[in-house]
């Protein structure tokens, strides 16, 4: 049996909420913490004598203190790390949030580079790296994720050189021509800070060229096809496409919760054709362009006037930071528009949640649903589209999805689309409705299977069998 394993995310996988009684727990939202949480909950981290999983509280210590007694049942043990309001304010909202994420996603002139923000990123990372070399043993390894602690693998490098130490992105990793619009220094020092680690997964394999063309671009630095040699060690960067529990979904239907949560929807849908969206209320997500769509084909076919309803739920997402504050005003704005002008008395066209969404809940919309509509302007991989296929064991329902997800790259027998392109997805709703059900059920088939052969397990048993074969070459590499 291995030793221990830490998981270090910027987020803990649990946020803490106060209430009448006391506090309660919810799981946190994003990609992240859904596929390593489903990992860790599974048979194949069992190889892992110990799990230690560290992140920022979204409390302070007195509540977390408090809190994080009432917590039983976890996995995995939490290693909380603490860090002034001010600087997790110019750490997160600041250059994790507002230059890595809108850079990486495309939207390079919403990233503001302000060096007060960089500095409190490396001050953040460098807290980390103390909280984690006071606990970590010798034989423990050590798997980074994430855009907010880039610089994180180098520096706990430099403190105990001969760890294992894993880092994985779950964002895009942009064009070189992109990254380097990013400050020289800043390049270098995320660029270096990821190299701190033995094995730097992606989702997809242009991901991983992007970076290793930047390596080149931003630092000089070669690469044999994916190997790195830096520093006396040699690197491996790999593509490992994020999955789900495809069990988890594709048994989802025998709950009696998710059976009640589904005929609760099917009872609003009663006749109509229904549509369903969930995502972070987020730019990248392309809300807006879906709503257009959406509008669109109600005023190009006049038919479903009344026979179709759209649920969309947005979850509360960074809303302290303007762009996201902005943007849930204007969303607002718009159902309300559309609304009240194609709605009737007796009809709505979009049922819009603003809210976090239950397991339940999000298995009966997945289910009832004959649409889902996955069309984010850039996303890193886009779990909500694999979790739906999975969900529908019944073969039946269609997935519209954006060829800017990395899921588009192995969800190929769902309906791509161009998020920009509004025509093209209002037509590929009316596709979509109108398909037959063989065709629905063929097409899932095909998916299904491939979620289910790469499932979150495979891919960190994929990941992690690449780490233990970059440790053995690394015994045979020297190149001092
Ligand atoms: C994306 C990121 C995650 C992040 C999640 C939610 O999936 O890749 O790292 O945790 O969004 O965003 P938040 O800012 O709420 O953690």
């Amino acid at each position: 049996m291995q030793k221990r394993l830490l998981i270090v995310s910027n987020r803990l996988p649990i946020s803490i909420e106060k209430n009448n009684e006391g506090y309660s727990f919810r799981q946190s939202s994003g990609g992240l913490i859904s596929a390593v949480g489903a990992y860790l909950k599974g048979q194949g981290a069992k190889v892992f004598s110990e799990k230690l999983w560290a992140g920022v509280p979204d409390c302070g210590e007195d509540i977390w203190g408090l809190a994080s007694l009432n917590h039983t049942g976890a996995d995995y043990d939490f290693l909380p790390v603490f860090t002034s309001t001010g600087d997790y304010e110019d750490y997160y909202n600041g250059f994790s949030n507002s230059v890595l994420w809108p850079l990486f996603h495309y939207f390079p002139s919403l990233a503001d580079y302000r060096p007060d923000f960089f500095e409190a990123y490396q001050r953040v990372n460098q807290q980390f790296a103390e909280k984690l070399s006071q606990v970590i043993h010798e034989g423990d390894t050590v798997w980074i994720h994430d855009y907010h602690l880039m610089m994180l693998p180098g520096l706990l490098r430099k403190k105990i050189p001969g760890i294992t130490i894993a880092f994985f992105l779950h964002i895009p990793f942009p064009s070189a021509e992109l990254f380097r619009v990013i400050p020289r220094a800043w390049q270098k020092a995320l660029l270096e800070g990821m190299l701190g680690a033995d094995l730097i997964g992606f989702h997809t394999a242009e991901y991983v060229s992007h970076f290793l063309k930047s390596l080149q671009l931003s630092i000089g630095l070669e690469h044999e096809g994916e190997y790195i040699a830096h520093q006396h060690r040699e690197i491996k960067a790999d593509a490992f496409p994020v999955s789900i529990d495809f069990s988890l979904f594709n048994s989802a239907h025998r709950s009696k919760e998710v059976s009640a949560a589904k005929d609760k929807y099917l009872a609003i849908k009663g006749d109509k054709k229904m549509i369903f969206s969930v995502d972070r209320l987020d730019y990248t997500k392309g809300i807006f362009n879906r709503l257009r769509a959406f509008e669109h084909f109600l005023t190009t076919n006049p038919a479903y006037i009344g026979k179709i309803v759209f649920i969309m739920v947005v979850v509360p997402s960074r809303h302290s930071i303007f762009q996201y504050s902005e943007r849930k005003k204007k969303i607002d704005e718009f159902i309300g528009r559309l609304n009240s002008t194609m709605g009737t008395i007796s009809w709505q066209p979009v049922i819009y949640q603003y809210d976090h969404l239950g397991f339940h809940d999000l298995l009966g919309l997945y289910m009832a649903c004959d649409v889902a509509l996955v069309t984010p302007l850039r996303d890193g991989m886009n779990l909500v589209a694999k979790e739906f296929v999975a969900s529908r064991n019944d073969k039946m329902g269609v997935l519209i999805l954006s060829e800017m997800a990395g899921a588009a790259f192995e969800l190929t027998e769902s309906l791509l689309i161009n998020p920009n392109d509004v025509l093209e997805m209002a037509e590929m709703l009316c596709v979509a409705l109108e398909m037959d059900p063989v065709e629905q059920g063929q097409r899932l088939s095909v998916m299904r299977e491939r979620i289910e052969r790469y499932d979150v397990n495979a891919w960190a048993l994929d990941f992690f069998t690449q780490l233990s074969r970059i440790k053995e070459r690394q015994k045979k590499f020297d190149i001092r």
